[in-house]
């Protein structure tokens, strides 16, 4: 496992759109898997802007999502859907019919879950996948106690999470569906590199135990250091209790410009 300290969230952000562009760059039609949530809209800000000002081509790259909520409408403003959308598929050149994103409205959501999957295997598998951390240490909707060997599939949210968001849903919890469709454990851990981004203290304690910790299913982010291509970007709020020294930015430039 990579782990890179930067100052802050925007330099997290720049360093993330970085190595996304690098990849892209090198691999026009590369397959992302992409997330949702807070962390990574300064990520998508600048591959934007990189698509306006330095005309980053996204024309053949292929998207697959983590996860959505399920029996949301499409266009619901707190449909992943929408997110997606609205901050970034919208401003890029991307072709619609590369962007997969789970259906929480499949008629047969089992059935759609092992076609995700399968779709995945037919573009080659993930070159690259995207992801935020919850504060219990959760990826996708991998919530703890989830399989490490978990695949796409349908998961009960639990009464905390479903209590967090209540705020997105006019603050009433029986507005929050019930159930998600996420990646699993074992599709995350598939993708060829994973890049994991968390900002901020509220993070400190969930990245201490994925990074330092021991491997367990009660933080599903803790299983990331058995993959062998993770990097993980952490600004100096969240970087708070690693023991570790771990890499500074500018360590990752030098390595970068001696190794490529
Ligand atoms: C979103 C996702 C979640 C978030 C996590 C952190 O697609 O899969 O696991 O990455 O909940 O959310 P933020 O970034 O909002 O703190």
């Amino acid at each position: 496992m990579r782990v890179i300290k930067v100052k802050d969230y925007e330099r997290l952000s720049k360093l993330a759109a970085k190595i996304v562009a690098t990849l892209i760059r090198e691999k026009p039609d590369a397959v992302l898997g992409l997330a949702t949530g807070n962390t990574p809209l300064g990520l998508y800000r600048e591959l934007i802007r990189m698509h306006k000002e330095e005309g980053l081509d996204f024309s053949r790259v292929v998207t697959f999502n983590l996860d959505e909520y399920i029996g949301l409408p499409k266009n619901h403003p707190q449909s992943y859907h929408h997110f997606m959308w609205e901050n970034f598929f919208h401003h890029v050149n991307i072709n619609p019919s590369n962007v997969h994103i789970p259906d929480g409205n499949a008629p047969n959501i089992r059935q759609h879950c092992d076609w995700y999957e399968a779709r995945i295997r037919k573009f080659g598998g993930i070159d690259l996948q995207i992801l935020g951390i919850g504060r219990d240490g959760h990826i996708g909707f991998n919530e703890p106690g989830s399989s490490l060997g978990s695949r796409t599939r349908i998961k009960t949210l639990l009464e905390v999470t479903r209590r967090d968001n209540a705020r997105f849903f006019d603050g009433k919890i029986e507005n929050v569906p019930k159930y998600a469709i996420t990646m699993g454990i074992g599709t995350i851990l598939d993708a060829k590199a994973i890049l994991l981004l968390a900002s901020g203290e509220s993070k400190a304690d969930a990245i201490k135990k994925a990074v330092e910790g021991p491997i367990t299913a009660m933080v599903p982010a803790s299983v990331l250091q058995l993959h062998r291509d993770t990097t993980v970007i952490v600004d100096e709020a969240a970087a708070k209790y690693l023991e570790l020294p771990w890499e500074t930015e500018e360590d990752y430039e030098r390595v970068e410009s001696l190794f490529g």
